[in-house]
């Protein structure tokens, strides 16, 4: 098949639009945000961190009725409900599937703004809480939470094939490149796969050598201008390519694999990862104790 080597860049809005969704009002992806997404600045500042994947990820559901998505990373849980809402509102029997590897019930730093008369402040959060309180009637039954690091999930992985996966986990190459064997793994007959934070600079730098090393030379991908881009937003004028979202649909996956994996032995890679992952995660647990009983001896806050 001739590809193109170059991504084909569109403007969220420009992107959303082409769908053809009547999408919510824009005031309710921004408020779900303020409760699920919001980030705050060294300088005390808070930001609305690319809210606009909500609205994406919104339309490309309400478009392509997908009935099993996979996400690599909840975080907060944005990306989430938005999938979760779009499927209650256009009445898709689906499930979305998503991976993290810090449970629901565990409290962390959170930025919220709840109301807009209120200022946003840093709270000590856990997901199920915020959800609890921000997720709207009938949403939380399409949702499966998937507790874990994504290798050690997908090992046990046993959702309906899936038709549309959003990785936006670890940003480092090896795990994006990880995430998104995986997901072409335990696709349908054809997936689409968003990539969240492709960029130039050092965070997105993973996704981008992926995008084109493994996916452009073998398949079409449309880069989407995202992140406080959307009519409105600080960065609205801001047309610069290096940074946004990446969208790729994939008929046959497995000869996708194929392609892709040509050149080096089958299992190689996702052996090597298994191990990495396992030292990585030793790592982050040692650190997290250590911080622990520092502060337990320091009798310090969260803060
Ligand atoms: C950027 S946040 C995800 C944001 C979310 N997708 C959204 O749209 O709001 C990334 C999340 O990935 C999780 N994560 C990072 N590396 C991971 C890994 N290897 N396995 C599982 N979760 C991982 C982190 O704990 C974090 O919560």
């Amino acid at each position: 098949m001739a590809v193109k080597t170059t991504l084909d860049v569109f403007k969220v809005q420009e992107f959303v639009e082409a769908l053809g969704i009547e999408l919510p009002p824009v005031e309710r992806f921004w408020k779900l945000g303020d409760a699920t997404a919001l980030r705050y600045r060294a300088d005390g500042s808070f930001f609305r961190a690319n809210y606009e994947r909500g609205i994406l990820l919104y339309a490309l559901v309400a478009k392509h009725r997908p009935t099993s998505v996979l996400e690599f990373g909840t975080g907060r849980g944005y990306g989430c409900l938005c999938v979760a809402w779009a499927m209650r509102d256009c009445g898709i029997p689906g499930v979305i599937h998503t991976v993290d590897m810090v449970s629901s019930d565990e409290g962390i730093i959170w930025p919220v703004r709840w109301n807009e008369s209120e200022e946003p402040r840093v709270e000590l959060l856990a997901r199920a809480e915020v959800w609890r309180r921000a997720a709207q009637s009938g949403w939380l039954e399409h949702v499966r939470e998937l507790t874990g690091y994504s290798a050690a999930v997908m090992r046990g992985f046993n959702g309906a094939p899936v038709d549309l996966a959003f990785i936006d986990a670890g940003h480092r190459h090896r795990t994006v490149r990880h995430d998104f064997y995986a997901a072409l793994r335990v696709a349908a007959n054809s997936i689409g796969i968003l990539f969240d934070d492709y960029s130039a600079e050092d965070w997105g730098l993973g996704t981008r050598k992926l995008i084109h090393e493994e996916v452009l030379p073998h398949r079409h991908a449309s880069l989407i201008l995202t992140d406080r881009r959307w009519s409105g937003g600080e960065r609205e004028n801001q047309t610069d390519a290096s940074t946004g979202m990446v969208w790729v649909q994939c008929g046959s996956p497995p000869q996708l694999l194929d392609e892709i994996q040509s050149g080096f032995p089958r299992g190689l890679f996702a052996s090597g990862y298994r191990f990495w992952e396992m030292w990585y995660s030793l790592r982050l647990m040692v650190a997290q104790r250590v911080r622990q009983a520092l502060r337990a001896t320091r009798g310090g806050s969260w803060r």
